[in-house]
């Protein structure tokens, strides 16, 4: 398909959508064309469309496709690998880091609306707890960079793990930081405390919301098919010197 019919067959799906046609045909047929095509394609073909006076609100329908069709593949490769393969149990820890995250963003959330440091107010302990949560991502982040991303390396594909390990490098400052102010935070000038409790946290919130995001849909995928069977005993060997984490859940650590 050359690059002009895969933008004359973007608008006429998105003209299909956008009139209300969003039938389970019309969605498959979304999926299946922003399947074929590279994230690089599909961004530019949307840039054209938009170029040509399409409203971009008019793309929406495009993203949600996009989104479950990534949805979809995650799930596909949760249901490909058994509960203590190293990329079940990596998944795993993502789903718990995000609920830490979420913690952590409503916690800061109720700090900001606070005029004072209070001693008996939980959301200081909370955020202690949090604090010592976020460290111990390390191991996560240790186990990707020692066992996996080696043997994504080793297939030829390394820019992805490049921005991975930028990332983990680029977040552990601040998850110290916070860890840092949820200690000090009695002893502190509150307004300063909570002006950097909110820069650290939303720097870290959004960051690795969106790292474990390209990962689970991006680099974990992508190692799946790209590492052989036999491989995974390996890194499982691997992993299982670095150690886990102490939100790891149960059922991963017990198939061990
Ligand atoms: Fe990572
Ligand atoms: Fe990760």
């Amino acid at each position: 398909m050359t690059a002009e019919t895969r933008k004359e067959e973007l608008k006429n799906l998105l003209e299909r959508l956008n009139s209300g046609e969003a039938t389970e045909k019309v969605k498959k047929e979304a999926q299946e064309l922003i399947n074929s095509i590279s994230a690089k394609e599909l961004s530019e073909a949307e840039q054209e469309l938009i170029n040509d006076g399409l409203e971009e609100t008019e793309l929406r329908h495009l993203c949600t496709a996009h989104i479950e069709a990534m949805a979809e593949e995650l799930k596909a490769l949760k249901a490909n690998v058994p509960v203590g393969h190293p990329l079940s149990t990596l998944i795993s820890e993502h789903e718990e880091i995000l609920k830490i995250l979420d913690r952590l963003d409503e916690v800061n959330a109720e700090i900001q609306k606070l005029n004072k440091f209070e001693a008996d107010n939980p959301l200081f302990e909370e955020l202690k707890e949090i604090g010592t949560k976020l460290l111990d991502t390390e191991k996560h982040h240790t186990r990707e960079e020692e066992t996996l991303f080696p043997e994504v390396d080793k297939g030829g594909v390394t820019g992805p793990t490049r921005i991975m390990r930028m990332e983990h490098d680029d977040l552990w400052p601040h998850k110290e930081e916070i860890m840092k102010l949820a200690e000090n935070a009695d002893e502190m000038n509150f307004d300063r405390f909570k002006e950097e409790l909110k820069m650290h946290s939303e720097y870290v919130v959004v960051t690795l919301r969106d790292h474990i995001f390209k990962e689970n849909n991006i680099l974990y995928p992508t190692a799946k098919d790209m590492i052989a069977e036999e491989k995974w005993e390996e890194i499982k060997a691997q992993s299982d010197q670095i150690g886990y984490c102490s939100f790891t859940p149960e059922a991963e650590l017990a198939a061990n």
